[in-house]
């Protein structure tokens, strides 16, 4: 029997990127089950409550999500397949393809992943007003003033668990080894002002990167990091962080490829898995069939891979590098004037052409 994926096409510009997308999958993979969860829903409203439990049962049967980006009206969906289904390892990778427009005069040989943990850090969700800090006293506090000092304001709260963080540092060595590229997982923090919290993420890392035998850890501090980034990109293999500073840098990684169009992700938990562009919505081309689906084609292969379709994802990826390759037809964030469907059309051209 073969694998059923679930598709939620998400918002504004997204599912122009979508559909044509898994239309082309569904040509290469036949025996795939496609189903459409619908799970849109206002939260407090009891109907869209039942439209969400029916959308999580589908999400639930199926072997993997493909999620295309949102800006609001997917966020439920999100929250499932994040909190919902584990997915506590968001993988990034940035690998530069020859003919891609990269703002960097030397692009070549730029290929990292960045693993994100995916559910915690600010992410959790938890803010207040300052005055619920009265106690922080009896908490540890490493510097800055007292809340109350502050006057009126708010709070988020920043969360590293130990586990949280075992298990993505785990997930990043064995990605490492399975690269087997330059055998480095680099763990990026701010853990000197930080030092519980993300000095938690750094001394968890270094552990269980120190039992991986053939593993060297490295670290840097977030700033450093993001400057390196820019300079020096090549020298990265996988780099671990937690959840904000690899949301924000995830987007810088995109931008050295030459845009966010180009960025895939998927995001993986124990038991499940989804893929997502890693991209916004682009609301301001919603309609025009202009955006770059690239991001979600290689979401896509990502998806293959994790189906077990491994050479599949494979020959997909090439199809995709050989469109950049030969230049045309590219969209206009790539300095082409293609269309999202003519550049999914020349892919497909390109698989079955060799097929
Ligand atoms: C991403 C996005 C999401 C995030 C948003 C849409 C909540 O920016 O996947 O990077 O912050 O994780
Ligand atoms: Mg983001």
């Amino acid at each position: 029997m073969d694998k059923s994926v679930a598709v939620i096409p998400g918002d504004d510009s997204s599912p122009e990127a979508i559909e044509p997308v898994v239309e082309l999958l569904q040509e290469i993979l036949p025996s795939v089950t496609w189903t459409y969860p619908r799970i849109d829903g206002n939260a407090s409203s009891g109907q869209a409550t039942t439209l969400a439990d029916k959308g999580k049962a589908q999400i639930d049967n199926a072997d993997a999500t493909l999620f295309g980006s949102t800006s609001g009206r997917s966020s439920l969906a999100l929250r499932y397949l994040r909190w919902g289904k584990e997915t506590f390892a968001n993988v990034r990778p940035c690998k530069y393809i020859a003919g891609c427009r990269s703002p960097l005069r030397r692009p070549e040989g730029i290929d990292f992943v960045i693993v994100r943990e995916n559910l915690e850090d600010l992410y959790v969700g938890i803010e207040g007003n300052l005055d619920e800090l009265a106690l922080l006293d009896r908490v540890g506090r490493t510097g800055g003033r007292h809340p109350s000092e502050y006057g009126d304001g708010n709070y988020a709260l920043k969360v590293i668990s130990e586990k949280g963080t075992r298990r993505v540092a785990r997930f990043a060595c064995e990605l490492a080894l399975k690269r087997n590229g330059k055998r480095t997982v680099t763990c990026v923090t701010k853990r000197n002002m930080l030092p519980k919290s993300d000095g938690l993420f750094h001394s968890v890392a270094n552990e269980v990167v120190g039992q991986c035998e053939g593993l060297t850890f490295e670290s840097f501090i977030v700033d450093d990091f993001a400057c390196r980034l820019i300079r020096e990109p090549q020298r990265f293999d996988v780099v671990l962080m937690p959840n904000l500073y690899g949301d924000i840098l995830s987007d810088a990684a995109g931008g050295l490829l030459g845009s966010l169009g180009l960025a895939a992700s998927g995001c993986y938990g124990d038991n499940y898995a989804y893929f997502e562009p890693a991209h916004g919505t682009a609301p301001d081309i919603a309609g025009t069939n202009t955006i770059n689906p690239t991001a979600t084609l290689l979401s896509a292969t990502m998806m293959l891979e994790y189906l077990g379709h491994r050479r599949t994802a494979e020959k997909l990826e090439h199809c995709v590098e050989e469109v950049y390759a030969a230049g045309h037809p590219l969209t206009p964030d790539q300095g082409g004037i293609a269309s999202t469907t003519t550049f999914v059309n020349a892919v497909r051209h390109r698989y079955f052409a060799g097929s």
